[in-house]
């Protein structure tokens, strides 16, 4: 994209709400949008690529395509999660193909290198000739997987592609800080997951971005969820604090599930003039987070191309007891109210794709009191466009 381009993109999203003028339709249907997405949004950012229950023990690969990049997730025999690009260092091949438990060695099907979980290339096979498996003038510590920067947060694996990102706790900290007056960073990290508990995956023909934009505003929360706003309506929503990595929304009458008058355990240090308060904050670029006294979800947006998206939802509860046979009505019913939700805000972000191929439409009005969310993270996609452009990267 033209640096020109980027500037007037920047400019205009920076405009008062009133006048703002949204992010271009180039940016959702095409595929140069989805490579800038890629190299320009997400890769100096801190985006979520999987689970960690996506591997349930030690010595466990999971291959990830993250927008057309082959990446590998390992846990090794410590439980220590990295994260690597999927390329043998050989001749290039796409390492692992599918997630599986190992001997803690991942090898290559084209020569047999073999790869330790913690990248380090260990088997050369016949590399110095037949049956002869090291080379004078071969370095193997020069060859190792290549590694990339890796975070283990709320059960989630983040990476920051380019490496240049803040740290990630720097990155996070404004959205932990409102998440603080809840529950502290100890009892967060007692929401646990399990296979059973809650998982589930979306495919959504639409541009991630529109994904996003849907989750970040309550103002179709009438339209589209009629009997969630019978429940928790528009006017009993809030806008959280917005921070320099993300924005959102909550709830001050979030209802507890009851099941036979029994609810599921919550966390203890939760405030109890707040049990009703939830908070559903985007942590940009693709992690969408909904927090409760009683349960956690996590969406991940996987973008495939330009216009399909998987949303692939996670499900925690509090402490191993919640996870128990006792609660799998909950569990059932939890999973099956959230899905009944985020399937209804599917024709929504599909219909706003279609709308981006109009030439009738160029990046639209905005909603005064209603689309501050929404500008937010428009501003902060034009911004790494243009700090992308700064840096010659157009
Ligand atoms: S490409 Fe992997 S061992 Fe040759
Ligand atoms: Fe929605």
């Amino acid at each position: 994209m033209l640096k020109e381009s980027v500037i007037e993109i920047h400019r205009n999203i920076n405009l008062p709400i009133a006048a703002a003028i949204g992010l271009p339709n180039a940016l959702y249907t095409s595929d140069q949008g989805f490579i800038d997405d890629r190299d320009k949004v997400m890769a100096p950012s801190w985006a979520c690529i999987g689970f960690v229950d996506d591997l349930p023990e030690p010595n466990f690969v999971f291959p990830v395509d993250f927008m057309g990049l082959p990446l590998l997730i390992t846990r090794d025999n410590n439980n220590d999660i990295r994260v690597f690009h999927n390329v043998c260092s050989h001749r290039g091949m796409h390492l692992a193909d599918v997630p599986c438990r190992t001997n803690g060695l991942v090898r290559c099907p084209y020569h047999s290198w073999t790869y330790q979980l913690d990248g380090q290339l260990r088997g050369t096979p016949h590399v110095g000739g037949f049956g002869v498996h090291e080379h004078d003038d071969f370095d193997k510590s020069a060859s190792n997987l290549r590694a990339i920067r890796c975070e283990v947060w709320l059960g989630c694996v983040f990476v920051n592609l380019s490496g240049t990102a803040d740290d990630f706790l720097h990155y996070v900290a404004p959205l932990t800080r409102q998440f603080d007056e809840l529950c502290t960073l100890n009892e967060r990290e007692r929401f646990i997951s399990n296979s059973n508990a809650g998982r589930t995956q979306l495919t959504v023909k639409s541009n991630w971005k529109l994904a996003v934009e849907n989750y970040l505003e309550s103002y179709h929360l009438p339209t589209v969820h009629p009997e969630l706003n019978r429940i928790s309506p528009l006017q009993e929503h809030f806008s959280l604090d917005y921070f320099d990595q993300g924005a959102g929304q909550g709830s001050s009458n979030y209802q507890r599930l009851n099941i036979d008058d029994v609810e599921l355990p919550r966390l203890a240090g939760w405030p109890e003039e707040q049990m009703n308060k939830a908070l559903y904050p985007t942590l940009y670029p693709n992690t969408l987070i909904g927090i409760h006294a009683d349960h956690l979800f996590i969406m991940m947006l996987q973008p495939i191309n330009k216009d399909e998206t998987v949303e692939h939802v996670r499900i925690s509860y509090v402490g191993e007891e919640a996870l128990s046979d006792t609660y799998s009505g909950h569990h059932d019913a939890m999973l099956s109210n959230w899905s009944n939700v985020f399937s209804e805000d599917i024709f929504a972000v599909e219909r706003m794709q279609k709308g981006r191929s109009s030439p009738g439409y160029t990046g639209g009005k905005f909603a005064p009191s209603m689309d501050e969310p929404t500008v937010h993270f428009h501003r902060w996609i034009a911004q790494r466009l243009l700090n992308a452009a700064d840096m010659g990267d157009s």
